[in-house]
């Protein structure tokens, strides 16, 4: 297991959404949740590939911006479609001494 510093805790903040590139290359977002988790997801739907971060956020969910797909930003499961097998990747957290941390 590799963790790698994502950024400052007090860049990612609660109902906002952080564009972040990793050191792999994989474009995410980061949001602060209400009960104040930190998640991390990949930036490209499992759909089309629409931008995620251009979404909606609505509690624990996002809103894809192009076909309005909603994504559990905690899970990565599609939610409001059957039987989907739709999932979006998301990165294992940490937080600690004010800095953010994700494993690739
Ligand atoms: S590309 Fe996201 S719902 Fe279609």
């Amino acid at each position: 297991m590799v963790w790698m510093v994502a950024c400052a805790s007090d860049e990612v903040k609660k109902g906002a959404i952080k564009r972040q590139r990793l050191d792999n290359g994989d474009p995410i977002g980061l949001t602060r949740l209400e009960d104040d988790r930190v998640v991390a997801f990949h930036n490209q739907c499992p759909h089309a590939k629409g931008p995620l971060t251009a979404g909606k956020l609505h509690g624990e969910e996002i809103v894809c911006p192009w076909h309005f797909f909603r994504f559990n930003l905690a899970t990565g499961k599609a939610e409001g479609t059957p039987a989907s097998i739709m999932h979006l990747k998301t990165y294992r957290i940490d937080e600690k001494d004010g800095q953010i941390l994700i494993e690739p």
